[in-house]
């Protein structure tokens, strides 16, 4: 999408944003657009997922009004986080990609926000649903020295991070689904994605991913597990820009310490938020997959499991939960 038509988009959903009716014309004069124009984009922005209809005679109007992501609001409650540089998108394909196309590289703590993803990416090569404004789709890049052996675990510490959030904010009471996914009452609420890219001489580049359920749509998502948002779960009206500051500052802090002592100071957070400890698993790896019981995690953060009275570390795969 060129910039113009993503400027236009944000101007117009900056007048939609309060729930009323807002005249097809006078929007139009506003943004320098003509009505066909403002109808064109408003048919691009149902397909992103928001509920926006026309009444003749009264114009345009959102099903409900609807809280924007802002640069000031957010960063106005990062400020003791120097590090934190902070870019908030519109729409955009994947705030991952976004990040890693960056270049000079940005220094760990950048952070990037979007609004929607139209090519939003999920673990094992799945799509992440992302439809406007409903979620926090969110991108932060760290880059940590000493090659992969410094990174094992990374996907965990993200997981007790955003619990940790959203406890603080009294959302809900989180529990982390091993490597990487975060639930609520057994169903998903947000999930991980960690790329990372390895230098030559050492030094890991990650570009660490949250996608966290908000305020769904129902009718337009198709997500093939039982799923949560945090409306859905808590009752609780929630504004995303306090969310997003206090996800990124739970983020930063838990990296900043994960970066100077490793996994050991999470160790018994992890064991408290184990949705899966001593609970059955299946775990499927590629075309195999293991049965067992969870007994947390060890020390590099692989996950242990019993089965036949011996307990086997696995680093990889993904606990089953999936109708397919
Ligand atoms: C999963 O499959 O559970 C991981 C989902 C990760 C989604 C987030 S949304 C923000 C970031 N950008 C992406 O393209 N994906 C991650």
């Amino acid at each position: 999408m060129s910039t113009s038509a993503n400027l236009s988009r944000t101007l117009l959903l900056q007048r939609l944003a309060d729930g009323q009716f807002h005249s097809g014309e006078v929007i139009g004069a506003e943004l320098g657009l003509s009505r066909a124009a403002v109808s064109k984009h408003v048919k691009a922005l149902t397909e992103l997922g928001l509920d926006i209809f026309s009444v003749t005679g009264k114009g345009y109007k959102l099903s409900k009004p609807l809280s924007l992501l802002e640069h000031k609001a957010i960063t106005r409650l990062l400020e003791q986080h120097d590090n934190i540089q902070l870019t908030v998108l519109n729409i955009i394909d994947s705030t991952n990609q976004y990040v890693k196309d960056l270049r000079p590289q940005p220094t760990s703590g950048y952070v990037c926000l979007a609004e929607a993803q139209t090519a939003g990416r999920g673990r094992q090569g799945r799509t992440w649903e992302s439809p406007y404004g409903a979620s926090i789709y969110m991108s932060m890049f760290w880059r940590f020295d000493g090659g992969y052996q410094a990174i094992s675990g990374l996907s965990l510490v993200v997981g007790i991070a955003i619990a940790e959030a959203l406890s603080e904010l009294s959302l809900v009471d989180a529990k982390l689904k091993w490597p990487n996914d975060v639930y609520v009452q057994g169903k998903k609420l947000a999930g991980i994605l960690v790329e990372v890219e390895g230098q030559l001489g050492g030094g890991c580049d990650c570009i660490i991913g949250l996608g966290l359920n908000v305020d769904l749509p129902e009718k337009q998502v198709n997500i093939n597990q039982p799923w949560t948002d945090i409306i859905r779960a808590s009752g609780k009206q929630v504004d995303r820009n306090i969310l997003a500051a206090h996800l990124i500052k739970s983020l930063n802090n838990a990296l900043t310490l994960f970066e100077q002592r490793g996994l050991v100071p999470f160790l018994s957070k992890w064991q408290s938020l184990d949705y899966f400890y001593d609970q059955p698993i299946k775990l499927l790896m590629g075309k195999n997959e293991v049965q067992g019981i969870g007994r947390g995690i060890d020390a590099n953060g692989a996950l242990l499991l019993e089965s036949d009275g011996e307990i086997k570390h696995f680093h990889g795969g993904e606990i089953s939960v999936r109708a397919n």
